[in-house]
């Protein structure tokens, strides 16, 4: 038990370099919640990102694969419900990036993730028609929804 928490500590200096300029250096900081809400959530953000960001770069660099892209394009779909439930009263705690609005204003937050799930869907179904010019639209409108949530409800 206490040599398994040292070697996790002195481990994550190493961790961190790697990550860092990625997604930056919190600190060793562990979710130690029964159920684990925040660290739980933040692995559906990273997980959805994983995806994202990926195409996107097929997008921007003009190396759209539709057939890559639908694969992203459903992976990130397996997530879009994961992280709402996990943000349940008094789960604002460290390690979380949440800003306190998410509680504070829920029925913002509410309608970003609603607007969210909506341009999800939107996207999903330009893939399905497969139409770029479609997708590369319902692309962007997505983006610009994490954009807008983040700046109200992440700290940076
Ligand atoms: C409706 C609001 C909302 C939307 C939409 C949203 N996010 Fe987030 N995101 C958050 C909040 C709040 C957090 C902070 C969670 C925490 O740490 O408790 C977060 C955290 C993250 C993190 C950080 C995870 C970590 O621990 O480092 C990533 C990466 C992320 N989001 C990616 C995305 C991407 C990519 C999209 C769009 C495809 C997106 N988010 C859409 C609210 C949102």
């Amino acid at each position: 038990m206490t040599s398994g928490k040292r070697s996790r500590f002195l481990a994550w200096p190493l961790a961190c370099g790697i990550a860092l300029g990625l997604t930056g250096c919190g600190g060793p900081v562990e979710d130690t919640r029964p159920g684990q809400p925040v660290k739980t959530r933040q692995e559906a953000f990273k997980a959805m990102l994983r995806s994202f960001e990926p195409m996107g770069v097929m997008l921007r660099t003009d190396t759209y694969d539709a057939e890559k892209f639908a694969r992203h394009a459903a992976e990130l779909m397996q997530w879009r419900d994961t992280p709402w439930p996990l943000f349940g009263p008094d789960t604002h705690y460290p390690p979380s990036k949440a800003k306190a609005t998410v509680w504070s204003q829920t029925e913002a937050f509410e309608r970003e993730r609603q607007a969210f799930v909506a341009a999800l869907d939107e996207l999903a179904a330009a893939v399905q028609r497969g139409e770029r010019e479609a997708v590369r639209k319902a692309y962007f409108r997505v983006y610009d929804l994490c954009e807008s949530c983040h700046k109200d409800f992440k700290e940076r």
